[in-house]
């Protein structure tokens, strides 16, 4: 079997998909799996490149035109759509069975790259169009969960044109959360472009700072709890989802004072995951199950991971949904499944073959 590894990509989160890519290409089995690794460059250009993790690791890693053969060039620039010569396909695209798009953020985690692997036809690893679409965008989702009945914390959205137009009313609407609040791009991951805000002056240079990643903000009230994370796999089949043993977030003062993108990548040392997490039976079960039909509500593929917040009046609410977890060896997804009993190389395995059925 043919699998494209794809990873870098145009969002911010590029060095982290470097480091996903770096864990996979070292994880996979080889003797089943022919890869063809593809990265992307910050301005969107496919460029096959060598098969060699130790250059995607430490979390600063950046794919360069540079560094293979353009397959194709794809870019940030206006114009046609040119795929290498016109009328052909290079060859290691061409005979691809399976893509593994392991790119985190905007066109890679949105829903963008998948509608273009849907109008090739090509399989791929993970959610579709609209569930990438929809978790990537923590508005969205947030409309979508509560929809289907699931907790979710308190939130507002300011649009672009509403910021331009009323930021007053965009305040009072921040202000009625209380404090503190945590003020993010609505579609960005791994943290970045998040501040935690503790005082209300500090809101304003928050947003504009939200909107370097993202026009679109989200603001959401501070939850005094423990961060709790599962992991979700698709099913065989008709079968559900299926969820692993819990893992907990425990962070030793980080500078921030949340789980940002230091403490995430560079400066891990504040960080300890624990799996499974120290919960009471039914917390865990419930955590368990939240996840599962969060995964359901989005209408998920593949994989997801399910971040929570178990607060200290003993409630559960979902926070978000992450349809291209971080996969590095050393990430919380995979721990989560190696604590339910599925190996690093055995989960690679199972997301090709969930996504080849
Ligand atoms: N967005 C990062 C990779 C995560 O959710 O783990
Ligand atoms: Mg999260």
């Amino acid at each position: 079997t043919r699998v494209a590894v794809l990873f870098g990509g145009r969002s911010g989160e590029h060095p982290v998909s470097c480091a996903t890519a770096a864990g996979v290409l070292r994880a996979i089995d080889r003797d089943r799996y022919e890869v063809v690794p593809i990265g992307i460059t910050r301005a969107g250009e496919w460029v096959l490149t060598a098969d060699d993790p130790a250059r995607l690791e430490g979390g600063r890693a950046e794919i360069q035109p540079a560094d293979g053969r353009l397959l194709v060039p794809l870019g940030e620039r206006p114009g046609p759509l040119v795929v290498a010569e016109p009328g052909r396909v290079p060859d290691e695209l061409a005979a691809v069975d399976v893509v593994l798009p392991l790119l985190h953020g905007p066109y890679g985690e949105d829903g963008t790259l998948q509608g273009l692997l849907e109008m090739a036809g090509t399989r791929y690893v993970g959610s579709g169009v609209l569930a990438s679409a929809v978790g990537m965008d923590k508005h969205y989702m947030k409309v979508v969960l509560a929809g289907h009945g699931l907790p979710v914390g308190p939130y507002t959205v300011i649009t672009p044109r509403a910021w331009r137009t009323d930021p007053a009313a965009a305040l009072d609407a921040v202000a009625s959360l209380g404090l503190p609040v945590f003020v993010k791009p609505a579609r960005a991951g791994s943290s970045l472009g998040i501040t935690r805000v503790e005082r209300a002056e500090d809101v304003a240079a928050a947003v504009e700072e939200a909107q370097r990643h993202d026009p679109k903000v989200i603001v959401e009230a501070g939850i005094v709890g423990r961060e709790i994370e599962c992991a979700v796999l698709q099913g065989h089949g008709d079968d559900a989802p299926r969820t692993s043993v819990p893992g907990e977030i425990v962070l030793d003062q980080p500078a921030a004072g949340f789980y940002d993108y230091e403490t995430k990548y560079l400066d891990t040392a504040a960080l300890t995951m624990s799996a499974p997490a120290d919960l009471p039976r039914e917390v865990a079960d419930r955590v368990r199950e939240l996840a599962a039909a969060a995964f359901e509500a989005l209408g998920c593929e593949g994989l997801a991971r399910a971040d929570f917040f178990y607060t200290d009046g003993g409630d559960v609410v979902i926070n978000e949904l992450n349809t291209m977890p971080g996969f590095t060896p050393f990430s919380m997804y995979p721990l989560l499944w190696e604590k339910s009993g599925l190996s690093y190389t055995e989960l690679i395995d199972e997301l090709i073959s969930l996504a080849l059925e």
